[in-house]
C-alpha cells in the first residue's frame, strides 16, 4: 500500500484512499474474514485512521484540496461500514465530517455527518447520533432549504426517533422526507441518493408502515384499529409502487402476516407466514433478510397459540440468522422477542427466586442465547460462560463446605449462597453483551472513553434482561460481576458485594485469563492466573473466594 504522502497533493491523497478501497473491494464481511485478511484489514484501517488524524491536525488546509479528496474518502468509509466495521466507520465519518464542516464545505460535511449519525444510530449511540444528525441538518440547510440530501437526513433522523421510541417525531421526520422527495425530479434524486426515486419512496413508505405496526403492537388489542388501518393503506401504496420489484413484494407479504397477527387473526397469520417461509426457502434473493424476520413472526404466532416449544424453535432460527447480520438493532429485536416469549412461558409458574419455574425447554433457549453470545464475543472466547457457570457452582459448594450454615440463611443476607443461582448466574453473567455491537466486542484497536462506557453497559443491560424475565435475585448477582472491593469496579463502584456476586466476579476474572480466545491472545496458565488473583485478593477480590478457588485449582489434574 502507498504510504500517506507528506505533501498536500490532492492527487496523491485521492489515490491513497482509492487504492485502499481497491484492496478491500472483494473483502468478505468482517466476521467472515480469516485471520490473515482480518489482520491486514486492521493494519490498513489503522493507517487510514492515522492519515485522517494527520489531516485533521494540519493547519490551513484549503477548501479545494478537501473538496477533491472528500468523495474518495466517503466511498472508502462506506465500504468499511458495509462489511461490518461500523465502529471505525463511525469514528472516521465523524472526524471527516468535522474537518469538512470546519472548512465551510457544508454539502460534503452534511453527507459525512449524516453517515456518522447513521452508523452511530445503528450502534445504539443514540445521543451522539442525534447531535451528528442535527449538525448534518444544519449544514444541508445552509446550502439550500430544499437540498435533495435532506431527503436522506430527515429519514435518518426519523429512524433514530423510531429506534428511541419517539413515535411522533419519527413520523414528522418521515413525512418531511416524503414531502421533499415529491419536490425533486427523478434524475436529481438518483444523482444525490444513488437510488431510483420509486425505490426511495417505497423505503420511506415502508418506514412509516413499520412505525404504525410498532404503535399497533404497543396498543391494547381493542385500540389498534386506526394504526392497522393506516398500515394497510401504506402497504397498498407500497405494493402499487413495487409491482415490478419481486423483493419488495415478498417483504409486503411478511407485513401482511404481521397485520393479521396484530388483528388477532392468529391462525390465518400462521398459515400465510408458514407458506411464505416455504416459498422463501426455494431460493428467493430476499431470503437472507426475510427468513429470520418471518421466523420471528412465526415465533409470535406460536406463542400466541400457546405452542411454546415451537415458538422457541422459531426463535432459535431467527437468532441463528441474526448473528450473520451486522445490525445490532435487528439482533436486539430478535433477542427481545425471545425474552418476551420466555417470560410469557415462565411467569405463571414462578415462585421464590423464579428458577424452579424453568423447564427443560426454557433452559435450552437460555442456553441458545448464551451460545449466540459466545459466538459473537470472540475476545472472551468459546465456552467462557459455561466455564464460569461450572466453576461458580464448584466454588459455591466449597464455600458451603467451609460453613454449612450459610446455605440456610435468608436470600437477602450478603453471605447467602444458592447453588442453582450461582450456576445460572455464571452462565448468564455476560448476557447483556448480546446488546453490544459485534464490532465493539471484538475491536482490537484501543477503545475510546465512549466505547468503554458502552462496553461496560453490558452489566446493566444483562440485569435489565433478567429483571424482564422476573429473575430479580439473578439480576442482582449479574449486576455485581464487575464490581471490586476497593470501589474501582463498575457500574456502581460498590465496595460491599454479596458473597455470590464475589464468587461470579472471581470466577469470571479467572476464566477470562485461562479460556482460549478465538483471536489475539494465548490463554494463560492456571498458576499465573491464580498468582494474579492472589496479588489482587482483598483489594479487588474477596479473599475467601480467591482462597477457595486456589484450593479447587490445586486439586485439579494438571
Ligand atoms: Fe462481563
Ligand atoms: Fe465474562
Amino acid at each position: 500500500m502507498n504510504p500517506v504522502p507528506g505533501s498536500l497533493d490532492p492527487r496523491a491523497w485521492r489515490s491513497f484512499f482509492r487504492s485502499t478501497l481497491w484492496s478491500w473491494r472483494d473483502s468478505p464481511q468482517l466476521r467472515a474474514m480469516d485471520q490473515g485478511a482480518f489482520e491486514r484489514y486492521q493494519s490498513e484501517s489503522r493507517f487510514v485512521q492515522d492519515a485522517l488524524a494527520a489531516l485533521s491536525s494540519t493547519p490551513r488546509l484549503d477548501q479545494a484540496f478537501l473538496a477533491q479528496i472528500a468523495p474518495a474518502l466517503e466511498r472508502l468509509l462506506q465500504r468499511m461500514n458495509q462489511f461490518g466495521d461500523d465502529i471505525t466507520a463511525f469514528i472516521l465519518f465523524k472526524q471527516a465530517g468535522s474537518l469538512l464542516e470546519d472548512h465551510g464545505l457544508d454539502e460534503a460535511a452534511a453527507r459525512a455527518l449524516q453517515w456518522a449519525g447513521r452508523c452511530g444510530r445503528d450502534l445504539r449511540y443514540y445521543d451522539e447520533a442525534q447531535m451528528l444528525l442535527d449538525r448534518a441538518l444544519a449544514c444541508a440547510l445552509r446550502v439550500d432549504l430544499h437540498h435533495p440530501h435532506l431527503i436522506e437526513i430527515y429519514s435518518s433522523i426519523g429512524l433514530l426517533c423510531h429506534f428511541t421510541r419517539r413515535w411522533d417525531e419519527a413520523e414528522s421526520n418521515y413525512r418531511k422526507s416524503l414531502a421533499l422527495l415529491d419536490l425533486w425530479p427523478q434524475a436529481e434524486v438518483l444523482r444525490q441518493c444513488r437510488l431510483p426515486k420509486s425505490r426511495i419512496l417505497g423505503n420511506r413508505l415502508t418506514n412509516l408502515l413499520d412505525l404504525h405496526l410498532v404503535r399497533a403492537q404497543q396498543s391494547s388489542p381493542g385500540a389498534r384499529g386506526p394504526e392497522l388501518m393506516a398500515a394497510k393503506n401504506l402497504l397498498a401504496r407500497v405494493r402499487a409502487l413495487s409491482a415490478d420489484d419481486p423483493i419488495a413484494l415478498e417483504f409486503a407479504t411478511a407485513d401482511d402476516g404481521e397485520i393479521l397477527l396484530l388483528e388477532g387473526r392468529v391462525e390465518e397469520a400462521g398459515g400465510l407466514l408458514t407458506a411464505h417461509l416455504d416459498h422463501l426457502a426455494l431460493g428467493s434473493p430476499a431470503a437472507p433478510r426475510l427468513i429470520p424476520a418471518v421466523h420471528r413472526l412465526l415465533a409470535m404466532v406460536c406463542a400466541e397459540e400457546g405452542r411454546i416449544r415451537e415458538a422457541y424453535d422459531h426463535c432459535r432460527e431467527a437468532l441463528e440468522e441474526s448473528l450473520h447480520r451486522p445490525s445490532v438493532y435487528w439482533e436486539g429485536v430478535v433477542v427481545d422477542t425471545t425474552l418476551d416469549i420466555l417470560s410469557r412461558s415462565i411467569r405463571p409458574r414462578m415462585t421464590g427466586t423464579g428458577l424452579d419455574a424453568l423447564n427443560a425447554d426454557d433452559r435450552q433457549i437460555l442456553n441458545n442465547l448464551v451460545l449466540m453470545l459466545e459466538r459473537k464475543d470472540w475476545y472472551t472466547g468459546n465456552n467462557h460462560s459455561r466455564a464460569v457457570s461450572r466453576m461458580s457452582r464448584m466454588l459455591g459448594e466449597r464455600l458451603m463446605g467451609d460453613s454449612p450454615s450459610q446455605c440456610e440463611r435468608p436470600g437477602d443476607s450478603p453471605d447467602y449462597l444458592d447453588l442453582q443461582l450461582l450456576e445460572l448466574g455464571g452462565l448468564l453473567h455476560d448476557i447483556g453483551k448480546l446488546r453490544i455491537p459485534w464490532s465493539l466486542l471484538n475491536k482490537s484497536n484501543p477503545l475510546t472513553p465512549i466505547e468503554h462506557r458502552i462496553l461496560e453497559s453490558h452489566v446493566s443491560e444483562g440485569g435489565a434482561m433478567l429483571r424482564q424475565l422476573g429473575f430479580v435475585s439473578l439480576a442482582r448477582l449479574v449486576e455485581e460481576h464487575h464490581e471490586k472491593l476497593d470501589g474501582s469496579g463498575y457500574p456502581l463502584g460498590r465496595k460491599r458485594l454479596s458473597l455470590m456476586g464475589a464468587v461470579v466476579a472471581v470466577t469470571d476474572a479467572y476464566e477470562a485469563m485461562v479460556t482460549p480466545n478465538r483471536r489475539y491472545t494465548a490463554p494463560r496458565s492456571r498458576q499465573s492466573a491464580i498468582k494474579e488473583l492472589e496479588d489482587c485478593s482483598g483489594r479487588f477480590y474477596h479473599p475467601r473466594v480467591v482462597q477457595a478457588l486456589e484450593d479447587i485449582v490445586a486439586g485439579q489434574p494438571p
